[in-house]
């Protein structure tokens, strides 16, 4: 396989990722929405892509996650698939689909895997929704939580702001991790917290954990678009640009448009 840094070829697994936590060997997350993209990633040696519900933000420009429907997660996560060889593919369970009754969300929850062909899912809370996490656990899905700052619930919260710097909060998040790790979680994300408090979390649960904005982990993750620099108008303190595709696109296009208008494009040799 070519690519960076793929040290295992074999196909991702929630089992291997366990292995990896014990070897010490760290775990390299990113979002995909779309085939192309995702293609890409897996080849570059990501070990899991998550087909975030941020594609409400950067593929559609809302402002939250909420709008974005289980339909318009399906299309995203089965563009995805189609792109994938090696890494794990995790679909974000969209707002809605599993917050009213364990029923519904193992409903939800089949629909997804089956229409995907995705490997798990993400879900963002925490003892609020451990039966539904144990109904989607035992239909036989992983499932990987989500704590600290959990964009779903946003409204709520009322800001974006670092979680659980208090510490009644962090004994929340710390009881969550083990009630929902007892109940089979096979790793989690944890967003926007203080890095002591992963720390925490990693000495009490024995599955992966993957941060953004939480510091040291066992694996990161970041938004793509964020990472390759396509989005300028996000900035958090967390957040490493690796590429700036906002200049660089803007140049490439820019120069299309002067060709198309100077009449250099398309020549000679670029017709039939
Ligand atoms: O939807 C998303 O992109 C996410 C990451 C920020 C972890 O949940």
């Amino acid at each position: 396989m070519s690519g960076y840094l793929v040290e295992d070829p074999r196909k991702v697994t929630t089992h291997r990722l366990i292995e990896m936590k014990r070897m010490g060997k760290k775990i390299a997350m990113l979002t995909s929405y779309d085939y192309t993209t995702a293609k890409i990633v897996d080849a570059a040696g990501v070990d899991v892509i998550l087909v975030g519900d941020s594609a409400s933000n950067v593929m559609a420009g809302n402002v939250t996650t909420l709008p974005i429907t289980l339909d318009q997660m399906i299309y995203h996560a089965r563009s995805v698939c189609r792109g994938v060889k090696r890494a794990l593919v995790v679909c974000d369970m969209p707002f809605g689909t599993y917050q009213v009754n364990a029923t519904e969300g193992v409903r939800n929850a089949v629909r997804i895997m089956q229409e995907t062909g995705c490997d798990a899912l993400k879900l963002e809370g925490g003892v609020e929704i451990l039966d539904t996490v144990r109904a989607i656990l035992d239909a036989g899905i992983p499932v990987m939580g989500h704590l600290g700052l959990t964009p779903q619930s946003i409204n709520k919260f009322g800001t974006y702001t670092v979680r659980a710097r208090e510490e009644k909060e962090a004994e929340k998040l710390l009881s969550d991790a083990r009630v929902l790790a007892e109940a089979g979680c096979f790793a989690f994300v944890l967003e926007k917290i203080p890095a002591s408090l992963t720390q925490r979390v990693i000495a009490e649960v024995p599955v992966p954990i993957i941060g953004i904005g939480a510091g040291a982990a066992d694996g990161q993750v970041l938004v793509i678009d964020d990472m390759l620099g396509k989005n300028n108008d996000f900035s958090p303190k967390f957040l490493r640009r690796y590429a700036d595709l906002h200049g660089v696109m803007t140049d490439a296009i820019g120069r299309y448009v002067k060709d198309v208008k100077s009449c250099d494009f398309p020549n000679a040799g670029e017709q039939y």
